[in-house]
């Protein structure tokens, strides 16, 4: 594979162009808001920078992976790329929409990856031209920074698939956890519960936002509180996967807690809003409760 599509260039688009591209291999970048495209390339572009900095990457390293990077609003560009990972949000009727306009421009052999956190995979692959070659790649965020991918096969994925997206995942330097076709996959199935209970803990008024931060990260060594976590992820994302959870397994300890639903209502969506559990317009993030 030489040839990597990506379709969305939110955060966790623009992380895997970045690596992507940090690897050796070309790039095309697609996204419907072009606004989204220009921040993901400036996001790059600074980020990369940063690396040159702490002196992880060297400057010609930086130079080489931003001159194989492109970003492209047509999604017609998608034709040259041996794999596409669509990263658009998350949102099951969106992700088949992209995937019904995205089908006949692509390769017939390319690969069709998704990195949904919580969808079934089998669902979305069956929309698709191409079952057999479709699956799970799901990176965690942030991209450049975190070792892990989960690797999800659906029920029609064919071992070659499969077998190209490990060694694809081993080219970019990143450690495989490979998860049944089950909602939320392993990561998210534990890690978001954790998250929404901590919200009920704050709705509940057992704790502010900044004590229920500090009593995790002290009480149970976690590198960040689980609310500062949330804003991180997304609460539009926390939310989705909460109702995956909750509708793919019908159980109600999964039920959103109603302050996220509300946070995410007012469109309060974390860092990449500027706000969430946390105010990000100064300096240091401000507890909004
Ligand atoms: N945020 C996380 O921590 C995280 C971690 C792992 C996986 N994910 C998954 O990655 C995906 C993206 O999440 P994100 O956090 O980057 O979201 P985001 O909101 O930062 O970015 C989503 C991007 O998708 C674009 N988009 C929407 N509809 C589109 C379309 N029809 N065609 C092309 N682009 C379209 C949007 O313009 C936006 O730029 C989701 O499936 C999410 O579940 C997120």
């Amino acid at each position: 594979m030489k040839t990597i599509g990506i379709i969305g260039a939110g955060q966790m688009g623009s992380g895997i162009a970045h690596v992507c591209a940090l690897s050796g291999y070309d790039v095309f970048m697609h996204d419907i808001d072009e606004t989204a495209i220009e921040n993901g390339m400036a996001t790059i572009s600074g980020n990369m920078a940063r690396q040159v900095g702490s002196e992880r990457i060297t400057r010609d390293e930086r130079h080489d992976a931003l001159n194989r990077l492109r970003a492209t609003p047509k999604v017609e560009d998608l034709v040259k790329c041996d794999m596409v990972i669509e990263a658009a949000t998350e949102n099951e009727k969106v992700k088949q929409a992209i995937y019904k306009t995205v089908c006949p421009h692509l390769n017939a052999d390319a690969i069709l990856a998704t990195n949904t956190s919580s969808i079934s995979i089998t669902r979305l692959a069956a929309v698709t031209d191409r079952p057999e070659r479709f699956l799970g790649v799901h990176f965690m965020n942030p991209v450049p920074v975190m070792q892990l991918v989960e690797l999800v096969r659906g029920i029609a994925t064919d071992d070659a698939t499969f077998q190209t997206a490990r060694a694809f995942c081993d080219k970019l330097g990143k450690e495989v956890s490979v998860s049944e076709d089950f909602p939320a996959f392993i990561v998210n199935r534990v890690l978001i519960p954790m998250i929404n209970e901590a919200i009920y803990v704050l709705y509940e008024g057992v704790g502010t936002v900044a004590g229920i931060d500090k009593a995790m990260k002290l009480g149970a060594n976690h590198p960040m509180g689980p609310l500062a976590l949330a804003d991180f992820i997304g609460l539009d994302t926390c939310l989705a996967i909460m109702q995956t959870l909750h509708d793919g397994l019908a159980d109600t300890k999964y039920r959103p807690c109603p302050l996220l639903v509300k946070y995410v209502e007012a469109g309060w969506l974390g860092r990449k809003a500027g706000k969430g559990f946390y105010d990000y317009a100064g300096e240091e993030p401000v507890p909004t409760r």
